[in-house]
């Protein structure tokens, strides 16, 4: 199902009525925010997929950090998480141990805790988080508050997407799929953490719906238009290459033919549009800042040896709510 038709479903969902409830599903953001005091908020997140990798312990390092994200692109800290598993019996339950193992570490580096989980049978492994996380409600990263005059840093490189499908036809040099894995298991921890320390007023993950797609979500729901710099957005060694080979996921056109209604794109190639449609996973984080809070940012960013860039900026709403500029 594409992205559109998922979210006609949805829309035919009752809209919860609770002002405790500081970020519902209307503006589709990263996680669900609800506010229990005036210090505290509680953050609600789940996901879960097939592997992405061959390596068990890997792919559940990938799961996990890439349910963690959700917390981070809120601003907050995870604090307490569940297991959601499926599982084939027709594979060995070592298999299912190693997946577990890795999301554990994770959770782990992440300082968060653990508590169980749910294991069902089914015919293709898949395995992720529902992820509780703390936030102080005056330091909670909407996605819909991005202000004209901002700038947009982007915390890791896209391409993961391509790359994977690349990896799965043996297709990818080794060296291309060995640096996609190692951004994938990255937590957006430290990233969030420089982050913390300016001033942000809109922050998302790019995972699913690729850069533009959820680029394209921030500046809807902010009443903006995002300006990205196609050349000043980083792009993993290789993918490229292998895009231009074909070799892009199914996900990638349906986020492009989604995001085509919404973009203003002059002198950017097919190629180009696809690698920033590509869905990711376990993607960086894009912030919204004022100009001369993403330069502090870059600054802590790089202390902490996140390799961002700003990508663009915001300006008031034009006609399309993304423009793509050379
Ligand atoms: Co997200
Ligand atoms: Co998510």
């Amino acid at each position: 199902m594409g992205p559109e038709t998922l979210s006609h479903v949805l829309r035919q969902l009752p809209v919860p009525q609770d002002a405790r409830l500081l970020v519902g599903p209307h503006t589709g953001d990263d996680a669900a925010v609800y506010v229990l005091d005036e210090e505290t908020a509680l953050i609600v997140t789940v996901d879960f997929f097939t592997p992405v990798v061959d390596d068990p312990y890997t792919f559940g390092q990938i799961a996990a950090a890439n349910a963690l994200s959700d917390v981070y692109a809120m601003g907050g800290r995870p604090l307490l998480c569940l297991n959601l598993v499926g599982f084939p019996t027709c594979l060995p339950v070592e298999v299912l141990g190693e997946i577990l193992r890795g999301g554990c570490d994770k959770v782990a580096e992440a300082g968060a805790i653990l508590a169980g989980g749910h294991t069902l049978e089914d015919d293709e492994p898949k395995y992720g988080l529902a992820a509780v996380g703390l936030v102080h409600p005056e330091g909670l990263w909407r996605n819909s508050t991005a202000r004209a005059g901002d700038a947009l840093i982007l915390t890791k490189p896209v391409g993961t997407g391509v790359i994977n499908t690349a990896a799965k036809a043996d297709m990818a040099p080794p060296e291309v799929v060995a640096a996609a894995i190692e951004l994938m298991r990255t937590l957006n921890a430290a990233a969030c953490d420089a982050l913390r320390g300016a001033r942000v007023n809109a922050c998302t993950d790019v995972t699913g719906f690729g850069l533009l797609g959820h680029a394209a979500e921030m500046a809807e729901a902010s009443g903006v238009t995002l300006v990205l710099r196609a050349e000043a957005i980083p792009v993993l060694e290789g993918a490229r290459e292998l895009g231009a080979m074909g070799m892009f996921p199914a996900g990638a056109y349906r986020n492009r033919d989604w995001v085509k209604g919404r973009l203003a794109a002059g002198g950017v190639d097919d190629t180009d549009l696809l690698i920033l449609c590509d869905p990711q996973t376990s993607g960086g984080l894009l912030a919204s800042l004022p100009p001369d809070h993403a330069a502090l940012a870059l600054a802590r960013l790089s202390e902490r040896g996140v390799t961002a860039k700003v990508i663009g900026e915001v300006v008031p709403r034009r006609q399309a709510a993304l423009e793509l500029v050379p």
